[in-house]
Protein backbone atom coordinates (compact mmCIF):
# COMPACT_ATOMS: atom_id res chain seq x y z
CA UNK A 1 0.00 0.00 0.00
CA UNK A 2 0.94 3.52 -0.28
CA UNK A 3 2.15 6.33 1.79
CA UNK A 4 -0.63 8.69 0.78
CA UNK A 5 -3.82 8.68 -1.20
CA UNK A 6 -5.43 11.72 -2.65
CA UNK A 7 -8.91 12.36 -1.45
CA UNK A 8 -11.82 14.92 -2.31
CA UNK A 9 -14.12 15.81 0.68
CA UNK A 10 -17.97 17.06 0.37
CA UNK A 11 -17.39 20.15 0.13
CA UNK A 12 -14.71 20.90 -2.54
CA UNK A 13 -11.48 20.00 -0.26
CA UNK A 14 -9.25 18.14 -1.82
CA UNK A 15 -5.86 17.28 -0.46
CA UNK A 16 -3.10 14.33 -0.21
CA UNK A 17 -3.84 12.19 3.17
CA UNK A 18 -0.67 10.75 4.58
CA UNK A 19 -1.58 6.75 5.50
CA UNK A 20 1.95 5.99 6.83
CA UNK A 21 3.62 6.07 10.26
CA UNK A 22 5.46 8.96 11.14
CA UNK A 23 8.68 8.22 12.95
CA UNK A 24 12.12 9.96 12.91
CA UNK A 25 10.29 12.85 10.49
CA UNK A 26 9.40 10.85 7.57
CA UNK A 27 6.32 8.13 6.78
CA UNK A 28 6.94 4.77 6.53
CA UNK A 29 5.32 1.73 6.43
CA UNK A 30 4.81 -0.33 9.50
CA UNK A 31 7.49 -3.28 10.01
CA UNK A 32 5.02 -6.43 9.91
CA UNK A 33 3.32 -4.53 6.49
CA UNK A 34 -0.14 -4.16 8.63
CA UNK A 35 -2.85 -1.63 7.42
CA UNK A 36 -6.33 -1.21 8.60
CA UNK A 37 -9.82 0.64 7.68
CA UNK A 38 -10.90 4.01 8.29
CA UNK A 39 -14.35 4.35 8.37
CA UNK A 40 -16.54 7.25 7.72
CA UNK A 41 -19.43 7.40 10.48
CA UNK A 42 -22.04 8.89 8.44
CA UNK A 43 -21.67 6.68 5.81
CA UNK A 44 -20.34 3.60 7.75
CA UNK A 45 -18.08 3.67 4.31
CA UNK A 46 -14.49 2.87 4.50
CA UNK A 47 -12.36 6.24 3.58
CA UNK A 48 -9.10 5.02 3.16
CA UNK A 49 -6.60 2.24 4.88
CA UNK A 50 -3.72 3.28 7.26
CA UNK A 51 -0.42 1.39 8.10
CA UNK A 52 -0.91 0.28 11.52
CA UNK A 53 2.40 0.09 14.02
CA UNK A 54 2.48 -2.87 16.41
CA UNK A 55 5.13 -3.68 19.28
CA UNK A 56 8.03 -3.19 16.59
CA UNK A 57 7.19 0.09 15.35
CA UNK A 58 6.89 1.43 19.03
CA UNK A 59 10.44 0.20 19.49
CA UNK A 60 11.52 1.71 16.61
CA UNK A 61 9.85 5.01 17.19
CA UNK A 62 11.03 5.00 21.14
CA UNK A 63 14.20 4.79 19.64
CA UNK A 64 14.26 7.81 17.13
CA UNK A 65 12.84 9.67 20.50
CA UNK A 66 15.33 8.93 22.61
CA UNK A 67 18.29 9.65 19.64
CA UNK A 68 16.47 13.15 19.39
CA UNK A 69 16.04 13.45 23.21
CA UNK A 70 19.84 12.92 24.31
CA UNK A 71 21.20 14.75 20.60
CA UNK A 72 19.55 17.55 18.71
CA UNK A 73 17.05 18.50 20.62
CA UNK A 74 18.89 18.83 23.59
CA UNK A 75 20.76 21.45 22.18
CA UNK A 76 18.06 23.65 20.89
CA UNK A 77 17.72 26.69 23.07
CA UNK A 78 13.91 26.96 24.85
CA UNK A 79 12.92 29.90 22.93
CA UNK A 80 13.44 28.21 20.07
CA UNK A 81 11.14 24.89 21.18
CA UNK A 82 8.71 28.11 21.84
CA UNK A 83 9.54 29.42 18.46
CA UNK A 84 8.35 26.35 16.74
CA UNK A 85 5.34 25.77 18.63
CA UNK A 86 3.95 29.33 17.86
CA UNK A 87 5.24 28.37 14.10
CA UNK A 88 3.18 25.00 14.04
CA UNK A 89 -0.04 27.16 15.80
CA UNK A 90 0.03 29.10 12.24
CA UNK A 91 0.02 26.45 10.17
CA UNK A 92 -2.67 24.89 12.05
CA UNK A 93 -4.59 28.27 11.10
CA UNK A 94 -3.39 28.29 7.86
CA UNK A 95 -5.03 24.71 7.34
CA UNK A 96 -7.79 25.34 9.27
CA UNK A 97 -10.94 24.06 6.79
CA UNK A 98 -8.63 21.46 5.26
CA UNK A 99 -8.00 19.89 8.81
CA UNK A 100 -11.25 21.16 9.74
CA UNK A 101 -13.08 18.76 6.74
CA UNK A 102 -10.99 15.89 7.60
CA UNK A 103 -12.34 16.02 11.30
CA UNK A 104 -15.24 15.73 9.70
CA UNK A 105 -14.94 12.92 7.83
CA UNK A 106 -13.10 10.64 10.09
CA UNK A 107 -15.14 11.62 13.26
CA UNK A 108 -18.22 12.46 12.58
CA UNK A 109 -18.46 16.02 13.88
CA UNK A 110 -19.90 19.14 11.81
CA UNK A 111 -17.38 20.96 9.85
CA UNK A 112 -18.20 24.11 12.08
CA UNK A 113 -17.43 22.37 15.04
CA UNK A 114 -14.12 20.96 13.96
CA UNK A 115 -12.79 24.43 13.50
CA UNK A 116 -13.71 25.25 16.48
CA UNK A 117 -11.62 22.35 17.61
CA UNK A 118 -8.63 23.30 15.34
CA UNK A 119 -8.80 26.91 16.70
CA UNK A 120 -8.56 25.39 20.14
CA UNK A 121 -5.66 23.32 19.11
CA UNK A 122 -3.71 25.87 17.44
CA UNK A 123 -4.53 28.27 20.62
CA UNK A 124 -3.03 25.60 22.74
CA UNK A 125 0.53 25.21 20.80
CA UNK A 126 0.81 29.23 21.11
CA UNK A 127 -0.09 28.85 24.30
CA UNK A 128 2.56 26.37 25.35
CA UNK A 129 5.26 28.15 22.92
CA UNK A 130 4.74 30.88 25.56
CA UNK A 131 5.87 29.18 28.20
CA UNK A 132 8.67 27.46 26.47
CA UNK A 133 11.24 30.00 27.95
CA UNK A 134 9.66 30.95 31.42
CA UNK A 135 10.22 27.53 33.45
CA UNK A 136 13.23 27.51 35.45
CA UNK A 137 14.12 26.66 39.21
CA UNK A 138 14.37 28.36 42.34
CA UNK A 139 17.81 28.97 44.31
CA UNK A 140 16.82 27.70 48.17
CA UNK A 141 19.34 29.28 50.89
CA UNK A 142 19.78 26.85 54.02
CA UNK A 143 22.93 27.78 55.61
CA UNK A 144 26.34 29.97 55.23
CA UNK A 145 28.60 27.76 53.07
CA UNK A 146 25.93 26.19 50.65
CA UNK A 147 24.45 26.90 47.52
CA UNK A 148 21.12 25.05 47.14
CA UNK A 149 19.24 25.21 43.51
CA UNK A 150 16.61 23.57 42.04
CA UNK A 151 15.79 22.58 38.00
CA UNK A 152 12.90 21.76 36.03
CA UNK A 153 14.23 18.92 33.82
CA UNK A 154 12.49 17.32 31.07
CA UNK A 155 10.68 14.04 31.68
CA UNK A 156 12.68 12.31 28.37
CA UNK A 157 10.40 9.96 26.31
CA UNK A 158 6.73 10.79 26.46
CA UNK A 159 4.22 8.17 25.50
CA UNK A 160 0.57 9.76 24.72
CA UNK A 161 -2.19 7.79 24.08
CA UNK A 162 -5.14 10.02 22.99
CA UNK A 163 -8.84 9.09 21.64
CA UNK A 164 -11.36 9.68 18.99
CA UNK A 165 -13.93 12.27 20.35
CA UNK A 166 -11.28 15.08 19.85
CA UNK A 167 -8.60 13.82 17.59
CA UNK A 168 -6.60 16.85 16.84
CA UNK A 169 -7.90 18.86 19.85
CA UNK A 170 -6.12 16.10 22.40
CA UNK A 171 -3.56 15.59 20.25
CA UNK A 172 -2.59 19.32 21.09
CA UNK A 173 -3.00 19.07 24.41
CA UNK A 174 -1.08 16.21 24.48
CA UNK A 175 1.72 17.29 22.14
CA UNK A 176 1.97 21.33 23.41
CA UNK A 177 3.10 20.68 26.99
CA UNK A 178 5.39 18.09 26.74
CA UNK A 179 7.49 19.89 23.92
CA UNK A 180 7.55 23.05 25.45
CA UNK A 181 9.15 21.82 28.19
CA UNK A 182 12.11 19.60 26.42
CA UNK A 183 10.31 15.98 26.24
CA UNK A 184 10.34 14.09 23.31
CA UNK A 185 7.16 12.20 22.09
CA UNK A 186 5.72 9.04 21.09
CA UNK A 187 1.91 9.62 20.48
CA UNK A 188 -0.84 6.79 19.47
CA UNK A 189 -3.42 8.12 18.06
CA UNK A 190 -6.99 6.57 18.23
CA UNK A 191 -7.48 3.43 15.47
CA UNK A 192 -10.89 5.49 14.88
CA UNK A 193 -9.80 8.63 14.11
CA UNK A 194 -6.40 8.63 12.68
CA UNK A 195 -6.37 11.06 9.83
CA UNK A 196 -5.97 14.28 11.57
CA UNK A 197 -2.68 13.99 12.80
CA UNK A 198 -0.94 12.69 9.76
CA UNK A 199 -1.74 15.82 8.11
CA UNK A 200 -0.50 17.57 11.76
CA UNK A 201 2.65 15.14 10.75
CA UNK A 202 3.30 16.94 7.43
CA UNK A 203 3.11 20.59 9.72
CA UNK A 204 5.48 19.23 12.26
CA UNK A 205 7.67 19.18 9.45
CA UNK A 206 7.20 22.16 7.70
CA UNK A 207 7.53 24.08 10.87
CA UNK A 208 10.97 22.68 11.28
CA UNK A 209 11.06 20.48 14.39
CA UNK A 210 14.15 18.17 14.43
CA UNK A 211 13.61 14.42 13.26
CA UNK A 212 12.41 11.99 16.35
CA UNK A 213 11.13 15.20 18.30
CA UNK A 214 7.57 14.20 17.46
CA UNK A 215 6.69 10.50 16.44
CA UNK A 216 2.83 9.57 15.49
CA UNK A 217 1.33 6.32 15.58
CA UNK A 218 -1.84 4.80 14.42
CA UNK A 219 -2.72 1.20 15.74
CA UNK A 220 -4.38 -0.44 18.14
CA UNK A 221 -4.82 -0.12 22.04
CA UNK A 222 -4.10 -3.78 22.73
CA UNK A 223 -1.11 -4.01 20.62
CA UNK A 224 0.62 -0.35 20.27
CA UNK A 225 -1.02 1.28 23.43
CA UNK A 226 -0.10 -1.81 25.30
CA UNK A 227 3.65 -1.68 23.95
CA UNK A 228 3.74 2.15 24.62
CA UNK A 229 2.49 2.16 28.43
CA UNK A 230 4.60 -1.25 29.33
CA UNK A 231 8.04 -0.03 27.27
CA UNK A 232 11.18 0.13 29.69
CA UNK A 233 12.35 3.24 27.75
CA UNK A 234 9.52 5.35 27.54
CA UNK A 235 9.87 7.39 30.73
CA UNK A 236 6.11 8.77 31.02
CA UNK A 237 2.84 7.65 29.33
CA UNK A 238 -0.20 10.42 29.34
CA UNK A 239 -3.69 8.65 28.50
CA UNK A 240 -7.42 9.95 27.88
CA UNK A 241 -10.21 7.56 27.62
CA UNK A 242 -12.07 5.31 29.59
CA UNK A 243 -11.67 4.34 32.81
CA UNK A 244 -11.08 0.61 32.37
CA UNK A 245 -8.39 0.99 30.04
CA UNK A 246 -6.84 3.84 32.29
CA UNK A 247 -6.55 1.30 35.21
CA UNK A 248 -4.75 -1.51 32.31
CA UNK A 249 -1.85 1.45 31.35
CA UNK A 250 -1.51 1.92 35.06
CA UNK A 251 -1.04 -1.17 36.08
CA UNK A 252 1.61 -1.33 32.81
CA UNK A 253 3.18 1.37 34.06
CA UNK A 254 3.36 -0.62 37.07
CA UNK A 255 4.68 -3.64 36.19
CA UNK A 256 7.39 -2.26 33.18
CA UNK A 257 9.84 0.42 34.58
CA UNK A 258 7.28 2.69 37.12
CA UNK A 259 6.61 5.21 34.24
CA UNK A 260 5.26 8.58 35.07
CA UNK A 261 1.55 8.45 34.74
CA UNK A 262 -1.55 11.03 34.08
CA UNK A 263 -4.79 10.14 33.14
CA UNK A 264 -8.17 12.37 31.88
CA UNK A 265 -11.37 9.88 31.79
CA UNK A 266 -14.19 9.77 32.27
CA UNK A 267 -17.18 11.03 33.73
CA UNK A 268 -20.57 11.09 35.04
CA UNK A 269 -21.18 15.25 35.23
CA UNK A 270 -23.42 16.72 37.19
CA UNK A 271 -25.47 19.89 35.87
CA UNK A 272 -27.68 21.43 38.91
CA UNK A 273 -30.57 24.25 38.07
CA UNK A 274 -31.98 25.46 40.94
CA UNK A 275 -35.49 27.28 40.90
CA UNK A 276 -33.84 30.95 40.62
CA UNK A 277 -31.73 30.26 37.48
CA UNK A 278 -32.33 31.94 34.12
CA UNK A 279 -34.45 29.30 32.83
CA UNK A 280 -34.01 29.97 29.14
CA UNK A 281 -30.37 30.33 29.72
CA UNK A 282 -29.48 27.09 31.57
CA UNK A 283 -31.68 25.04 29.42
CA UNK A 284 -29.02 26.42 26.57
CA UNK A 285 -26.08 25.69 28.75
CA UNK A 286 -27.56 21.98 29.72
CA UNK A 287 -28.79 21.18 26.13
CA UNK A 288 -24.97 21.99 25.36
CA UNK A 289 -23.60 20.42 28.06
CA UNK A 290 -24.93 16.86 27.01
CA UNK A 291 -25.20 17.53 23.21
CA UNK A 292 -22.29 19.02 22.16
CA UNK A 293 -20.14 16.53 19.88
CA UNK A 294 -22.62 13.89 20.67
CA UNK A 295 -22.55 13.74 24.19
CA UNK A 296 -19.62 12.25 23.30
CA UNK A 297 -17.24 14.67 25.96
CA UNK A 298 -15.61 13.45 28.72
CA UNK A 299 -16.98 15.64 30.86
CA UNK A 300 -20.73 15.53 29.48
CA UNK A 301 -23.09 17.10 31.79
CA UNK A 302 -25.08 14.04 31.74
CA UNK A 303 -27.25 13.66 35.03
CA UNK A 304 -29.27 16.96 35.00
CA UNK A 305 -30.46 17.45 38.47
CA UNK A 306 -33.61 20.33 38.00
CA UNK A 307 -34.93 22.45 41.60
CA UNK A 308 -38.91 20.47 41.93
CA UNK A 309 -40.42 24.21 41.52
CA UNK A 310 -39.38 24.94 37.94
CA UNK A 311 -39.10 20.96 37.14
CA UNK A 312 -42.02 20.12 35.28
CA UNK A 313 -41.50 23.60 33.17
CA UNK A 314 -37.81 23.21 32.43
CA UNK A 315 -38.53 19.23 31.07
CA UNK A 316 -41.21 21.19 28.84
CA UNK A 317 -38.57 24.14 27.17
CA UNK A 318 -35.72 21.44 27.03
CA UNK A 319 -37.97 18.99 24.85
CA UNK A 320 -38.79 21.98 22.78
CA UNK A 321 -35.28 23.42 22.88
CA UNK A 322 -33.69 20.10 21.70
CA UNK A 323 -35.80 19.93 18.11
CA UNK A 324 -33.26 22.81 17.24
CA UNK A 325 -30.40 20.93 17.25
CA UNK A 326 -30.64 19.66 13.59
CA UNK A 327 -29.13 15.88 13.03
CA UNK A 328 -27.43 15.07 9.86
CA UNK A 329 -24.64 14.95 7.51
CA UNK A 330 -21.08 16.64 9.22
CA UNK A 331 -20.89 19.03 5.91
CA UNK A 332 -24.02 20.59 5.90
CA UNK A 333 -23.47 24.50 7.86
CA UNK A 334 -26.66 23.67 10.31
CA UNK A 335 -25.84 20.11 11.38
CA UNK A 336 -25.14 20.47 15.00
CA UNK A 337 -24.83 16.46 15.66
CA UNK A 338 -23.64 14.40 13.23
CA UNK A 339 -23.13 10.25 13.92
CA UNK A 340 -21.67 8.64 16.73
CA UNK A 341 -18.60 7.14 16.19
CA UNK A 342 -18.57 3.86 15.73
CA UNK A 343 -20.85 0.65 15.44
CA UNK A 344 -19.73 -0.44 18.87
CA UNK A 345 -20.27 3.17 20.48
CA UNK A 346 -24.14 3.43 18.92
CA UNK A 347 -24.80 -0.13 19.99
CA UNK A 348 -23.74 0.58 23.53
CA UNK A 349 -25.61 3.50 23.94
CA UNK A 350 -28.79 2.02 22.07
CA UNK A 351 -28.68 -0.81 24.83
CA UNK A 352 -28.42 2.38 27.65
CA UNK A 353 -31.34 3.79 26.05
CA UNK A 354 -32.93 0.54 26.15
CA UNK A 355 -32.15 -0.11 30.29
CA UNK A 356 -33.59 3.33 30.80
CA UNK A 357 -36.39 2.54 28.87
CA UNK A 358 -36.56 -1.17 31.46
CA UNK A 359 -35.77 0.41 34.51
CA UNK A 360 -38.81 2.74 34.09
CA UNK A 361 -37.56 6.35 33.23
CA UNK A 362 -39.69 7.73 30.94
CA UNK A 363 -38.59 8.84 27.67
CA UNK A 364 -39.50 12.55 27.03
CA UNK A 365 -38.33 12.66 23.73
CA UNK A 366 -35.84 10.66 21.36
CA UNK A 367 -34.57 7.26 21.91
CA UNK A 368 -34.24 5.88 18.87
CA UNK A 369 -31.81 5.41 15.81
CA UNK A 370 -31.66 8.84 13.63
CA UNK A 371 -32.27 7.66 9.33
CA UNK A 372 -30.94 4.30 8.25
CA UNK A 373 -27.28 5.01 7.18
CA UNK A 374 -24.51 6.43 9.47
CA UNK A 375 -24.33 5.92 13.46
CA UNK A 376 -26.98 8.75 13.66
CA UNK A 377 -29.03 8.64 17.33
CA UNK A 378 -31.95 10.91 17.73
CA UNK A 379 -31.20 13.68 20.39
CA UNK A 380 -32.44 11.56 23.97
CA UNK A 381 -34.40 12.61 26.93
CA UNK A 382 -34.88 10.91 30.50
CA UNK A 383 -37.19 11.69 33.22
CA UNK A 384 -38.10 10.31 36.54
CA UNK A 385 -34.57 9.43 36.45
CA UNK A 386 -33.70 7.30 39.88
CA UNK A 387 -30.09 7.62 40.78
CA UNK A 388 -30.12 4.19 41.40
CA UNK A 389 -30.38 3.26 37.79
CA UNK A 390 -27.57 3.00 35.29
CA UNK A 391 -28.25 5.76 33.31
CA UNK A 392 -27.44 7.92 36.16
CA UNK A 393 -24.24 6.15 37.25
CA UNK A 394 -22.24 4.88 34.20
CA UNK A 395 -20.53 6.90 31.40
CA UNK A 396 -22.88 6.48 28.38
CA UNK A 397 -21.13 8.68 26.07
CA UNK A 398 -24.09 9.31 23.64
CA UNK A 399 -27.10 11.74 23.11
CA UNK A 400 -28.50 10.66 26.01
CA UNK A 401 -29.80 13.49 29.01
CA UNK A 402 -31.30 11.87 32.37
CA UNK A 403 -33.04 14.14 34.55
CA UNK A 404 -34.10 14.24 37.96
CA UNK A 405 -36.17 16.81 40.58
CA UNK A 406 -34.16 17.92 43.99
CA UNK A 407 -35.57 19.83 46.78
CA UNK A 408 -32.98 22.01 48.59
CA UNK A 409 -29.10 22.88 48.03
CA UNK A 410 -27.79 19.84 50.34
CA UNK A 411 -29.67 17.51 48.21
CA UNK A 412 -28.27 19.20 45.02
CA UNK A 413 -24.88 18.57 46.75
CA UNK A 414 -25.27 15.32 47.66
CA UNK A 415 -26.88 13.97 44.45
CA UNK A 416 -24.28 15.73 42.56
CA UNK A 417 -21.53 14.18 44.13
CA UNK A 418 -23.01 10.46 44.21
CA UNK A 419 -20.61 9.01 41.88
CA UNK A 420 -17.42 7.62 41.46
CA UNK A 421 -16.37 10.15 38.90
CA UNK A 422 -15.46 13.51 39.16
CA UNK A 423 -14.72 15.65 36.65
CA UNK A 424 -16.84 18.35 35.93
CA UNK A 425 -19.99 19.92 37.14
CA UNK A 426 -22.25 23.17 36.89
CA UNK A 427 -24.77 25.42 38.76
CA UNK A 428 -27.08 27.74 37.41
CA UNK A 429 -28.53 29.98 39.86
CA UNK A 430 -28.58 33.66 40.17
CA UNK A 431 -27.92 33.68 43.99
CA UNK A 432 -24.25 34.04 44.69
CA UNK A 433 -24.42 32.10 48.12
CA UNK A 434 -26.17 29.34 46.31
CA UNK A 435 -23.21 29.25 43.60
CA UNK A 436 -20.35 29.45 46.13
CA UNK A 437 -21.69 26.96 48.69
CA UNK A 438 -22.39 24.22 45.60
CA UNK A 439 -19.40 25.04 43.86
CA UNK A 440 -16.81 24.37 47.00
CA UNK A 441 -18.86 21.43 47.84
CA UNK A 442 -19.20 19.68 44.67
CA UNK A 443 -16.05 16.72 44.45
CA UNK A 444 -14.94 17.58 40.58
CA UNK A 445 -11.80 18.84 39.29
CA UNK A 446 -14.31 21.64 37.34
CA UNK A 447 -17.09 23.59 38.50
CA UNK A 448 -18.98 25.60 36.08
CA UNK A 449 -21.41 28.47 36.92
CA UNK A 450 -24.41 29.97 34.61
CA UNK A 451 -22.40 28.00 31.86
CA UNK A 452 -21.10 24.56 30.71
CA UNK A 453 -18.24 23.18 28.68
CA UNK A 454 -16.20 26.62 28.66
CA UNK A 455 -12.75 25.10 28.38
CA UNK A 456 -9.75 27.61 28.20
CA UNK A 457 -6.28 27.21 27.86
CA UNK A 458 -5.19 28.87 30.36
CA UNK A 459 -8.00 27.06 32.80
CA UNK A 460 -6.47 23.35 34.50
CA UNK A 461 -8.98 20.48 33.62
CA UNK A 462 -8.83 16.89 35.09
CA UNK A 463 -10.29 14.95 37.40
CA UNK A 464 -10.87 14.18 41.09
CA UNK A 465 -12.09 10.68 41.49
CA UNK A 466 -12.19 7.90 39.71
CA UNK A 467 -11.63 10.44 36.70
CA UNK A 468 -7.97 10.77 36.18
CA UNK A 469 -4.77 11.76 37.84
CA UNK A 470 -2.80 15.09 36.93
CA UNK A 471 -4.15 18.36 35.37
CA UNK A 472 -4.49 18.89 31.52
CA UNK A 473 -4.55 23.04 30.40
CA UNK A 474 -3.07 26.00 32.16
CA UNK A 475 0.43 25.72 33.72
CA UNK A 476 -0.70 23.04 35.74
CA UNK A 477 0.21 20.75 32.73
CA UNK A 478 4.01 21.47 32.82
CA UNK A 479 4.26 20.15 36.01
CA UNK A 480 2.99 16.83 34.12
CA UNK A 481 5.95 16.63 31.89
CA UNK A 482 9.08 18.01 34.07
CA UNK A 483 10.60 16.66 37.08
CA UNK A 484 12.24 18.58 39.55
CA UNK A 485 16.04 18.20 40.44
CA UNK A 486 17.76 19.42 43.76
CA UNK A 487 21.33 20.72 43.54
CA UNK A 488 23.06 20.98 46.83
CA UNK A 489 26.31 22.47 46.79
CA UNK A 490 29.12 22.54 49.69
CA UNK A 491 31.08 25.98 49.16
CA UNK A 492 33.77 25.52 51.46
CA UNK A 493 34.64 21.92 51.24
CA UNK A 494 34.54 21.44 54.88
CA UNK A 495 32.55 18.20 55.73
CA UNK A 496 30.23 19.64 58.60
P1 LIG B 1 -10.55 3.53 25.13
O1 LIG B 1 -10.23 4.21 26.40
O2 LIG B 1 -10.38 2.06 25.11
O3 LIG B 1 -9.64 4.14 23.95
C1 LIG B 1 -8.93 5.33 24.04
C2 LIG B 1 -7.50 5.12 23.54
O4 LIG B 1 -6.86 4.11 24.32
C3 LIG B 1 -7.39 4.65 22.09
O5 LIG B 1 -6.27 5.28 21.49
C4 LIG B 1 -7.14 3.16 22.25
O6 LIG B 1 -6.46 2.60 21.15
C5 LIG B 1 -6.28 3.12 23.49
N1 LIG B 1 -6.27 1.84 24.20
C6 LIG B 1 -7.27 0.93 24.29
N2 LIG B 1 -6.89 -0.14 25.02
C7 LIG B 1 -5.60 0.09 25.38
C8 LIG B 1 -4.63 -0.66 26.14
N3 LIG B 1 -4.92 -1.84 26.65
N4 LIG B 1 -3.42 -0.12 26.32
C9 LIG B 1 -3.12 1.10 25.83
N5 LIG B 1 -3.97 1.82 25.09
C10 LIG B 1 -5.21 1.34 24.87
O7 LIG B 1 -12.01 3.96 24.71
P2 LIG B 1 -13.04 3.32 23.64
O8 LIG B 1 -13.04 1.84 23.73
O9 LIG B 1 -12.78 3.94 22.33
O10 LIG B 1 -14.43 3.86 24.22
C11 LIG B 1 -15.06 3.21 25.29
C12 LIG B 1 -15.61 4.19 26.28
O11 LIG B 1 -14.57 4.97 26.83
C13 LIG B 1 -16.58 5.23 25.73
O12 LIG B 1 -17.87 4.75 25.63
C14 LIG B 1 -16.46 6.31 26.75
O13 LIG B 1 -17.30 6.03 27.84
C15 LIG B 1 -15.02 6.25 27.19
N6 LIG B 1 -14.17 7.26 26.53
C16 LIG B 1 -13.82 8.37 27.22
C17 LIG B 1 -13.07 9.35 26.62
C18 LIG B 1 -12.69 10.58 27.36
O14 LIG B 1 -12.43 11.61 26.74
N7 LIG B 1 -12.61 10.54 28.67
C19 LIG B 1 -12.65 9.26 25.22
C20 LIG B 1 -13.01 8.00 24.59
C21 LIG B 1 -13.75 7.06 25.24
MG1 LIG C 1 -13.30 7.25 11.51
Amino acid sequence: MTLSINLKLPNGVEYDQPLGLFINGEFVKGVEGKTFDVINPSTEKVICSVHEATEKDVDIAVRAARTAFEGEWHKITPAERGRLLCKLADLFEENLLKMASIEALDNGKSVSMAKGDVSAAAACLRYYGGWADKIHGKVIDTEHGKFNYTKQEPIGVCGQIIPWNFPILMWAWKIAPAVATGNVVVIKTSELTPLSALVAAELIVKAGFPPGVINILSGFGKTAGAAISSHMDVDKVAFTGSTVTGRTIMKAAANSNLKKVTLELGGKSPNIVFDDADIDEAISWVNFGIFYNHGQCCCAGSRIYVQEGIYDTFVEKFKKRIKENVVGDPFENETFQGPQISQLQFDKIMEYIEHGKTQGAKVEIGGKRHGDVGYFIEPTIFSNVDDSMKIMQEEIFGPVASIAKFKTVGDAIALGNKTTFGLASAVHTKNLETALTVANSLKAGTVWVNTYNTLHTALPFGGFKESGIGRELGKAALANYTQLKTVSMNMNGAMF
